[in-house]
């Protein structure tokens, strides 16, 4: 394995979302050890790594700008946390959304690491100041949320535990930064941080729509990929009411009556019942059958239309 100037960063967890960190911070030039409790994981990880390498190197997508053995030369498996934590100057935790898992992980990473490595947690929900309580490192813990899959979305959600140092912050965010990610700082934590609120709203109200058989399920998503999401690509929603009318005051003096109307029209929150989930079931598998083939190959177009995405978004930006 080659050493990098850059510094090394240790993974833990090599599962989907361990992978994806693996290879951004291998694409910014970082050495990368991976950690797992389950030694196949690791070893599932390098080649699953490996193939998806070439083959992003193949579409001229590989991130970065080292080739792709010279990526793959930086990354290594270490079947143990302390040696793989030695000299490290940050640490991405990716297990399972288990609380008291990944409470005792940071717990035996806060008895091995010094005063200078990041400790950087993955979750997608758990709040900083639950996983984080009581570390004695706690000014070097962060919330860093990547959002799936992280190697085609490059938003990154920081929240910071109440205690988390600026210095702390501000380092993941030059880090993210670096490795070609979109860093956000949340600046006080909150449940399902930020992307994850919006994102229940906008289930929460596409769920009742359907139940209450205003629109199909097919017909909704439409609402989205060939409507809505067009312009969040590029813009978002507090910008889009800001080139709606001539800015936002002016959007605010003519809407917002009307937006309170519709709002207050708005139902309770779903009960995600198993005869709307079976309808909606029903509708989605005529386009993608919920066997894992057909799931598989729906993510994979997802992810190569994500790609394109990117490129375009990089031809035209910034403005
Ligand atoms: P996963 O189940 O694919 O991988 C978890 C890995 O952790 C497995 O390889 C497992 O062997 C390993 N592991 C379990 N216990 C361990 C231990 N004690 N020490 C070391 N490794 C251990 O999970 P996934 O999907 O990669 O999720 C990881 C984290 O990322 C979770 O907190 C999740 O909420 C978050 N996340 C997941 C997203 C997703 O869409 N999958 C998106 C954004 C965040």
């Amino acid at each position: 394995m080659a050493s990098s100037a850059a510094g090394c960063v240790v993974i833990v967890g090599s599962g989907v979302i361990g992978r994806s960190w693996a290879m951004l911070f291998a694409s910014g030039g970082f050495q990368v050890k991976l950690y797992d409790i389950e030694q196949q994981q690791i070893r599932n990880a390098l080649e699953n790594i490996r193939k998806e390498m070439k083959l992003l190197e193949q579409a001229g997508a590989l991130k970065g700008s080292l080739s792709a053995e010279e990526q793959l030369s930086l990354i290594s498996g270490c079947p143990n946390i302390q040696e793989a934590v030695e000299g490290a100057m940050h640490i991405q935790e990716c297990v399972p959304e288990d609380l008291e898992l990944k409470k005792k992980i940071f717990a035996q990473l806060d008895s091995i690491v010094d005063d200078r490595v990041i400790l950087s947690s993955s979750t997608s929900c758990l709040m900083p100041s639950k996983l984080f309580a009581g570390l004695v490192h706690v000014k070097q813990c962060i919330v860093a949320h990547p959002v799936n899959p992280p190697y085609y979305i490059p938003l990154v959600e920081l929240v910071p535990h109440p205690e988390t140092a600026p210095t702390t912050v501000d380092r993941t965010h030059a880090l993210m930064k670096k490795i070609g990610q979109c860093p956000m700082r949340v600046q006080k934590e909150v449940a399902g941080f930020v992307l994850n609120r919006l994102q229940y709203a906008i289930i929460s109200e596409a769920w009742r729509l359907v139940e209450e058989g205003i629109v199909s399920p097919s017909d909704l998503d439409l609402v989205m990929s060939e409507g809505l999401g067009m312009r969040y690509a590029f813009i978002g929603p507090l910008e889009t009411m800001h080139l709606n009318a001539e800015g936002m005051l002016s959007y605010c003096d003519r809407y917002s009556e009307g937006m309170k109307h519709v709002l207050k029209t708005f139902g309770p929150i779903p009960e995600f019942s198993r005869a709307t989930a079976e309808k909606v079931n029903q509708d989605m598998c005529v386009k993608v059958p919920d066997d894992p083939e057909h799931l598989a190959a729906r993510r994979q177009w997802r992810d190569e239309c994500l790609m394109r995405l990117a490129k375009l978004k990089s031809q035209v930006q910034p403005q």
